[in-house]
């Protein structure tokens, strides 16, 4: 039986997809005035996935209004022309799906040359074994705990035993002197199953519908974010 996990620091990152957009810029400087890691930026092209959302003018609109990282999660094909164009508006990591790159291993280091994070994004049904041989030029792996394209879904149970897969791989890599990795995961995160998520192996958690459909009374977010990080287990 594998240990539970206890990570040093639960980075927590508001997905946006589920915020007011007609009031984007207050929505994302309240998740940073309540503690949010990162803000975590969902583009859909409404063909690698079926849905369509924001795109760079968007990322370079909210930039000024926070301090904190933006993470954006392409979710589009191909990929490789967005990212000189994410990085211009100020991401600081760029994720994408394997299958929508005919060549991960130049994307993971066209993001690198471009100044961002880089990592894979992994559905519900791809393999580890994306992972084999890009180890190196990894920043952050996310795991899809719903399969892409749209917030409010039901958090897929499996992905907590491949948590468990990729933490003993990344730990692995780190014991034989690699560079730290993140394990990120996206969809259906909830307070209720927030810690046997990162029990499994998870330091970084993605929560769109949990947190912008929790509101404060005066319409901040602290009350979830604290939800989110009390039952959760960290390392001493
Ligand atoms: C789904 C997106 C997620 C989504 C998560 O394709 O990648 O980031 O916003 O939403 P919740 O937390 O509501 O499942
Ligand atoms: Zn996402």
């Amino acid at each position: 039986m594998t240990p539970l996990y206890k990570p040093a620091a639960l980075r927590i990152a508001p997905s946006i997809l589920s915020a007011d957009f007609s009031r984007l810029g207050e929505e994302v400087r309240a998740i940073e005035a309540a503690g949010a890691d990162l803000v975590h930026f969902d583009v859909m092209d409404n063909h690698y996935v079926p849905n369509l959302t924001i795109g760079p003018l968007v990322c370079e609109a909210i930039r000024p209004h926070v301090n904190i990282g933006i993470d954006v999660h392409l979710m589009v094909e191909p990929v490789d022309a967005l990212i000189p164009l994410f990085a211009k508006a100020g991401a600081n990591i760029i994720t994408f799906h394997p299958e929508a790159s005919r060549h991960v291993d130049r994307t993971l280091q066209l993001i690198r040359d471009h100044g961002c994070k880089a990592g894979l994004v992994l559905n519900p049904a791809t393999s580890v074994h994306v992972l084999d041989h890009v180890m190196d030029k990894l920043d952050i792996v996310l795991l899809m705990s719903v399969n892409p394209g749209f917030g409010g879904q039901a958090f897929i149970p499996s992905t907590l035993a491949k948590l468990r897969l990729v933490r003993d791989r990344i730990d692995a890599h780190l014991a034989h002197g690699g560079q730290p990795i993140w394990l990120e995961v996206d969809g259906g995160v909830k307070v209720s199953n927030i810690a046997e998520i990162v029990a499994a192996g998870a330091d970084t958690c993605v929560a769109g519908s949990a947190v912008f459909g929790a509101p404060d009374a005066d319409g901040g977010y602290r009350g979830v974010m604290q939800a989110l990080r009390a039952p959760v287990a960290l390392a001493t």
